[in-house]
C-alpha cells in the first residue's frame, strides 16, 4: 500500500526545518528528482488495482504540485536571506586596500619635463638610432682619425657589424639633422647613449643625454647662454646662475663647460658641489664649421651653438640622488618615490 499521507507529513517537515540551500536541493532531488519519492509512486501506479489507478494518479499529482510548490517558495525565501547576508557583510566604512598602482620612470618624467621647456622656447624635439656609425658618431664631428679625441669616450662596437657603435652620445644627430633640413634649427634630441665603462656611483654602461642645436645665420654665445640659462632657471625653479669655462671638443670651437650655481646651497658651498658653490652641468660649443660642412651646408652662411648634457645628472642634482645606477636597479623602493 502507498501511503501517501505519510510521505505528505514527512516532506512538508523536512522543508520547513531546512535552512539552507544546500538542504534544498536534497530535498528537490529526494522528493520531486527524477529518481525521487513522488517518480517512485508513479511508477507504481500501474500495479495498483484498476479501481485505485485513477485515485493513486490524482493523489500523487496532486502531491507533486504541493512539493514543487513548498519547494519553490523555501528556495526563493533562504535565496533572499543569503543575498541579505552578503550585503550586510560588506561593510563600506571600513578603510579599503590600496592597490598597487605603477608611475613614470623618474628619468620618463625628466625627459618630458626637460624638452618641454625647451619646446617653450621654440625648439622642436627629434630622435636618432641607438646603433651609430662610426662616421656619424665620430669622424663628421670633426674627430681626427687616430686622435686621441676618440678615446674620450669609451666606444662599444658592435659584434658583427663592421662600423658600427653603440652612440656614446647624441652629438650624431646633429649631423643626421642637418643632412636633411635646411636652417633655421632649432632642435633638441633626448636620447639613450651608451660607453664602456667601469660602473660607480656616477658612472652607467648606458645614460640618457639631452642634445640641443640652433643654427641660423648670426647665432652668437649670447643667444647660447641665454637659452640655457631660462633653461637651467625653469628646471630648477629659481634663481640660478650659469657660468661658461672654456673646454674642448672636436666639434664645437670654442667649447665650454656649463655650470650652474648649486640649487643645494644656492652658491654658497656644500657638499653635493664640492664646496665650490657650482655644479657641472652640461658641454656647448658654437658649432665648429667642419661639421657644418660635413653635414652638407655652407659654414660661410650657417653657424649656431650645440650642447649636450646628461639628463640623469640633471634628475640626479634636482632630487638629491647620489648613485645613477638607482636609475637602472629595477628597485621598487626608490621607484616608488616618484
Ligand atoms: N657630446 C658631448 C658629450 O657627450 C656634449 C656636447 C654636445 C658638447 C654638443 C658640445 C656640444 O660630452
Amino acid at each position: 500500500m502507498i501511503d501517501i499521507d505519510n510521505l505528505r507529513k514527512k516532506a512538508l517537515s523536512e522543508i520547513k526545518k531546512a535552512d539552507t540551500l544546500k538542504k534544498i536541493k536534497e530535498l528537490e532531488k529526494r522528493y520531486i528528482g527524477k529518481d525521487g519519492k513522488v517518480s517512485d509512486i508513479f511508477k507504481k501506479i500501474p500495479q495498483a488495482g484498476k479501481e485505485k489507478r485513477a485515485k493513486l494518479g490524482k493523489e500523487a499529482n496532486k502531491l507533486k504540485g504541493e512539493l514543487e510548490e513548498k519547494l519553490k517558495n523555501k528556495r526563493l525565501k533562504l535565496e533572499k536571506c543569503e543575498k541579505e547576508e552578503k550585503v550586510e557583510s560588506f561593510d563600506p566604512t571600513l578603510p579599503g586596500k590600496k592597490p598597487d598602482l605603477g608611475s613614470l620612470h623618474p628619468l620618463t618624467t625628466a625627459r618630458k619635463e626637460l624638452t618641454d621647456i625647451f619646446v617653450g622656447m621654440g625648439f622642436s624635439v627629434i630622435q636618432g638610432p641607438d646603433m651609430e656609425t662610426g662616421w656619424y658618431n665620430f669622424d663628421a664631428l670633426n674627430f681626427p682619425k687616430d686622435h686621441p679625441a676618440r678615446d674620450m669616450q669609451d666606444t662599444l662596437f658592435v659584434k658583427g657589424e663592421k662600423e658600427k657603435v653603440m652612440r656614446t652620445h647624441t652629438s650624431p644627430v646633429q649631423i643626421r639633422h642637418m643632412e636633411e633640413n635646411d636652417p633655421p634649427i632649432k632642435v633638441v634630441v633626448p636620447g639613450r647613449v651608451y660607453r664602456n665603462e667601469t660602473t660607480d656611483a656616477s658612472h652607467e654602461i648606458n645614460f640618457y643625454q639631452l642634445e640641443g642645436l640652433m643654427i641660423d645665420k648670426d647665432i652668437s654665445v649670447s643667444n647660447f647662454k641665454s637659452v640655457i640659462t631660462q633653461f637651467v632657471n625653469e628646471y630648477f625653479d629659481g634663481d640660478v646662475n650659469v657660468r661658461l669655462r672654456p673646454s674642448f671638443f672636436p666639434f664645437t670651437e670654442p667649447s665650454f663647460e656649463v655650470d650652474m650655481s648649486c640649487s643645494v646651497c644656492d652658491g654658497s658651498g656644500c657638499s653635493v658641489c664640492s664646496q665650490t658653490g657650482w655644479l657641472e652641468v652640461l658641454g656647448a660649443g658654437m658649432v665648429h664649421p667642419n661639421v657644418i660642412k660635413n653635414s652638407g651646408l655652407n659654414p660661410e652662411k650657417w653657424q649656431g651653438f650645440a650642447f649636450g648634457m646628461g639628463m640623469d645628472r640633471l634628475v640626479m642634482i634636482k632630487y638629491g640622488i647620489d648613485d645613477v645606477r638607482l636609475f637602472y636597479s629595477g628597485e621598487l623602493r626608490f621607484l616608488e618615490q616618484f
